[in-house]
């Protein structure tokens, strides 16, 4: 049995794009963990967050992840949600027992990428665009000493497809 491979990273860095890329190229099953976690709770996050806040959010957000990742049957790509490998037990799974990868994007990219969003309720409509970079680059700064644990660190200032090269020179021993 293969190792499951990890995307993490800030909102933004391209995890689902580039996951989805990935698992075609190497024939694995991809999951978005946000979707499962929509599917499961009939909801949108948005909703989740609305509704019963963010703390029932990481609560649902910790036990579907752990059933994706104790499923041994396949060996998916996986694109994590941005604050799910802040969680220590999700964390140490990852790392012991998947090829964890960061996307680490700047804070201009995820700027541009999210500012038409508001899908995502840490950076949400409330915000107005100017403090929404200041709010990107205080989360990322708190998270890359997490981030930065991961087993590899990809730069995604570049198309999917050329971060998916950089993603399978690092991990082409390891599948
Ligand atoms: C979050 C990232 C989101 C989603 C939720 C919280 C975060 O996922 O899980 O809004 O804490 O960074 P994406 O990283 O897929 O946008």
């Amino acid at each position: 049995m293969k190792k499951k491979i990890v995307l993490i990273g800030m909102m933004g860095s391209g995890k689902t794009t580039v996951g989805k890329i990935l698992s075609k190229i190497l024939k694995l099953n991809f999951i978005d963990t946000d979707i499962q976690i929509e599917k499961k709770c009939g909801i949108k996050i948005k909703k989740i967050f609305e509704k019963y806040g963010e703390h029932y959010f990481r609560r649902k957000e910790e036990k579907i992840i752990l059933d994706i990742l104790l499923n041994k049957k396949k060996t998916d790509v996986i694109a994590l949600g941005g604050g799910a490998f802040l969680n220590k037990k999700l964390r140490k799974i990852i790392l012991k027992e998947t090829i964890s990868v960061w996307l680490d994007a700047s804070t201009d990219l995820i700027y541009k990428r999210c500012k038409k969003s508001n899908e995502r309720p840490l950076l949400n409509e409330k915000n107005n665009n100017k403090n929404l970079r200041k709010i990107i680059k205080d989360l990322s700064k708190e998270r890359k000493p997490i981030y930065s644990k991961a087993k590899f660190v990809v730069k995604t200032n570049e198309k999917p497809l050329k971060v998916c090269d950089k993603i399978l020179n690092c991990i082409k021993n390891l599948v």
